[in-house]
């Protein structure tokens, strides 16, 4: 079955390396070609949107039900499985056998149902995959139920509402302290409180809830950590209030308004949230953050243009919207005059979907794994880029032409120590073949191509974020 959307138009999102597959495989006999390390012990999970169904009206890249590609590496043996998030909007389709939902470029008015504090859109789970735990969570990202899937099977486990805790959603990239198992997260609406921050304790409830003002509602993406404090952001990209009105989704950016950072103490009160204002921007993802001299440092993906200008169709729109067009950028807050600065870390080079060593999280780290994005009309990854804090040195590596990657997480050599002693994994499709492979790189030398290449029995589409669960971390 070729899954498309209703209005007829050839959405490059839906076809070629960003078609569904409709197979869910699990598969132990894969080709290798060179050798899987034996001190590379754990799982590399991916998360991203297939369409279970041909779409009701348009289709948003974002829109597709979630689907979870892993491949679990033992010994030197890989095994790979994919298999969607059984959502509540996925259980209630499956059963319909149809779409019953419309996505985001459609008015959802008529939708079955949608997130706790949103627009009815459907919640598809399709957005982030993050370990917290010993569960990993599935989230959506415009905030949704984070659903649980066991790190091995893939079998969803339900919505997680930490014990009940939980009353409203979750958003895209809640970070993990692994040293405390505490999650620190946020969530947004259209109504206020227009930003809500929370955490979930090591006890795995949610311990600690604050309302926080904004002008008006926003679409944060991610937040960052440190020791201290949770850094939250107010950026002036936000929905069309009009556009909303008549039950469209538009976004606007407004130039005049500064970006603003907000830092309150990790179990700080609303009233203590300090906010920082920068120039204009757009952040989907935050490398990392840390406490350093008196002062917050946080590296982001900066996005100095997010609405690209021009008109053209609905369709046309929706992918220059999409299209990522982010540069490292580096923050300095200081917590004594309350002063920004900020600098480009690489002005030149279109990087994003940043990953560090996970155990850095909120910790000064030294290095940064990203994906090189190609100057092409869609979103795609044709290499990963390695930024050296200490040195300001940069290496490259290029899948080469027709192949591009996906988000490639650390995953550290058993008893690996530093931040570059292990691997880079990451999904590879050639467009030419209608195949994908795993490819694992020398962390410490990335420049020399892949150690290991596995072979896939099929395509992986194009998609959105991943994580590495290590197996001392695994049940
Ligand atoms: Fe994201």
């Amino acid at each position: 079955m070729k899954v498309l959307d209703e209005s007829g138009e050839d959405n490059p999102y839906l076809l070629g390396v960003y078609a569904p597959v409709q197979e869910e495989i699990t598969a132990d006999q894969l080709k290798v070609v060179g050798e899987i390390p034996k001190d590379l012990n754990g799982v590399y999970l991916r998360n991203g949107p297939n369409a279970r169904f041909p779409m009701r009206g348009r289709y948003h890249w974002f829109d597709g039900d979630g689907m979870v590609h892993a491949i679990h590496f033992e010994n030197g043996t890989a095994r790979y499985r994919n298999r969607w998030v059984r959502t509540r909007a996925f259980e209630a389709e499956s059963a319909a056998g149809r779409s019953l939902w419309t996505g985001v470029m459609e008015n959802p008015k008529a939708n079955p149902f949608g997130n706790v504090r949103g627009l009815n859109l459907k919640d598809s789970a399709n957005t982030d995959i993050v370990f917290h735990q010993g569960r990993l969570l599935t989230t959506w990202y415009l905030c949704g139920s984070p659903y649980t899937m066991d790190p091995l099977s893939l079998e969803t486990l339900g919505a997680q509402t930490f014990l009940d805790t939980l009353t409203g959603d979750v958003m895209a990239h809640p970070k993990v302290d692994e040293r405390t198992g505490e999650l620190f997260w946020f969530d947004y609406g259209p109504k206020p409180p227009f930003l809500r921050y929370g955490v979930v304790g090591p006890q795995g409830t949610v311990d600690h809830l604050v309302e926080l003002d904004l002008p008006g509602a926003r679409l944060p993406h991610d937040m960052a950590i440190t020791d201290n404090y949770a850094v939250l952001m107010d950026l002036p990209l936000f929905q069309d209030l009009d556009a909303a009105r008549q039950g469209r989704y538009k976004l606007t950016f407004d130039r005049s308004l500064p970006s603003r950072f907000g830092v309150i103490p990790k179990r700080g009160r609303a009233d203590q949230i300090r906010w920082f204002e920068a120039k204009p921007c757009y952040i989907y993802h935050v490398v990392n953050a840390w406490e350093e001299g008196g002062e917050i440092v946080m590296d982001v993906c900066r996005v100095g243009r997010p609405a690209p200008s021009g008109g053209g169709s609905v369709l046309a729109r929706m992918i220059s919207y999409l299209k990522l067009d982010a540069r490292m950028y580096r923050y300095r807050f200081d917590l004594t005059t309350g002063t920004t600065s900020e600098e480009y870390v690489d002005g030149d080079h279109n990087t994003e979907f940043p990953s560090i060593d996970l155990r850095m999280t909120g910790r000064k780290s030294r290095y940064a794994y990203n994906v090189s994005v190609k100057q092409a009309p869609t979103n795609l990854f044709d290499g990963l880029v390695k930024y050296d804090n200490l040195t300001g040195a940069k290496e490259t590596y290029y899948y080469g032409e027709h192949r591009y990657g996906s988000e490639a997480p650390f995953a550290p050599r058993d008893g690996g120590a530093g931040e570059d002693d292990g691997y880079l994994v990451t999904f590879v499709t050639d467009d030419r073949e209608d195949r994908s492979e795993v490819q694992i790189l020398d962390a410490a030398d990335i420049t020399k191509g892949p150690v290991a290449r596995v072979l896939l029995p099929q395509r992986v589409p194009l998609g959105f974020h991943a994580t590495w669960v290590r197996s001392d971390q695994l049940p």
